[in-house]
């Protein structure tokens, strides 16, 4: 009767020993099945290259405490490896630092694309030729792989606290590391797709200032007054980013208004003004089928419309005008006074200047017109 007890007892523990281990794997298991889904959800709608590898930096270092990661691309023509995102590098070395294909531990991980811990990189066996003083002692090092291609690495080097690297780091960072490689793709992707459209309106833009002889340069020009205005009233990133993406697309609109109005060298009759000032609303319809571009249309729709609300195409004033808008209607006027046109030859720039200062508060917004005027006199010409 003792003896059956004692089995009894000894099956129950061995059963209670094998519900808790499963209970542990089950756990890491819905733990594991927690942070992909959360590094998905995290990172696949986001289509902006940098945003996503800002993404892709904070959750590393959420997940696996750590204080120095970088995430580096393949450079498609050059070939090396160069950091696109970190946490704790300094900005020389992400200037700086460029691995090729097969040297270091990134350049191996990118070329056997394989995920690797290593615990003291001047004793591993592996790396003992191709390790360079550039790299820590301790990383580990994970590859961007779509399908069989890798298109980068992520390294983390020093845990928070010193302590040591574990597998778990090890698998959490491959799982990130898979997932950023689909997003990374899909983003680069995208990127090339908005580049070939931008090119391809930007073609259009020159052909149809090559047909008008006398605005030859013209949207060039005005984007880079825009953004030198822009960067001397500390404009946020995301509108600098705006204007020297888009600011030589504002005259996009000219496509549609017939040559003869366009170079006719007599005055305009009301009706050809009336024809002219509809550029805006022509630019606004081109761009609008195409998603991205939307951002341009504040640009595009508003950069003739004047402070003091006598403007076109909406005769809007002031604060209702958009900032951005404001800045080109100073920079294509001032560009404007300097080039010769078909009825009248160019001002000098004295001229000019004097002008902008005359209209600030009538044409242009005073505060822009103000910094404008600064910015122009140190410009060379
Ligand atoms: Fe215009």
């Amino acid at each position: 009767m003792v003896e059956v007890q004692k089995t009894v007892v000894s099956r129950t523990k061995q059963i209670v020993e094998q519900l808790e281990k499963t209970k542990i794997s089950l756990d890491r298991k819905t733990k594991q099945l927690k942070l992909l889904h959360n590094i998905s959800e995290t990172l696949t709608l986001q289509l902006d290259i940098r945003k996503l590898l800002t993404s892709v930096i904070k959750l590393i270092s959420q997940k696996t405490s750590t204080e120095k990661i970088s995430v580096m691309l393949i450079d498609k023509k050059t070939k090396l490896l160069r950091i696109k995102a970190a946490k704790g590098v300094t900005k020389t070395k992400i200037k700086t630092v460029k691995f090729k294909i097969g040297e270091g531990v990134a350049g191996w991980v990118a070329r056997e694309g394989k995920p690797v811990l290593v615990k003291n990189v001047l004793r591993s066996h592996r790396f003992k030729n191709v390790i360079n003083e550039k790299e820590k002692r301790q990383l580990i090092c994970v590859p961007l792989k779509v399908r069989a291609r890798t298109i980068g690495v992520i390294s983390v080097e020093e845990k928070v606290g010193g302590l040591a690297f574990t597998k778990d780091d090890l698998t959490i960072l491959t799982t990130i590391g898979y997932e950023a490689a689909i997003a990374v793709s899909n983003a680069l992707l995208f990127d090339e797709v908005q580049q070939s459209y931008f090119y391809t309106i930007t073609a259009l833009v020159k052909a149809m200032e090559a047909k008008e002889p006398y605005t030859q340069g013209h949207s060039d020009r005005v984007k880079k007054y825009a953004l030198s205005i822009a960067r001397e009233m500390r404009l946020s990133k995301e509108n600098i980013e705006l204007i020297k993406r888009f600011g030589a697309l504002h005259d996009i609109g000219k496509i549609g208004i017939p040559l003869r109005i366009l170079n006719k060298p007599d005055k305009l009759t009301k009706e050809e003004w009336k024809i002219i000032k509809s550029h805006p609303r022509i630019g606004v319809t081109i761009i609008e089928t195409i998603d991205f571009m939307k951002l341009a249309k504040p640009i595009i729709l508003s950069h003739h419309e004047r402070y003091d609300g006598k403007g076109y195409p909406m005769r809007l004033r002031d604060k209702k005008i958009p900032l951005v808008a404001k800045i080109f209607n100073v920079a294509d006027a001032y560009d404007a006074m300097l080039s010769n046109r078909p009825y009248r030859k160019a001002f000098n720039k004295e001229y000019a200047l004097v002008e902008l200062a005359q209209c600030a508060g009538t044409q242009f917004d005073p505060r822009i017109a103000k910094i404008a005027i600064k910015v122009f006199k140190k410009l060379d010409g």
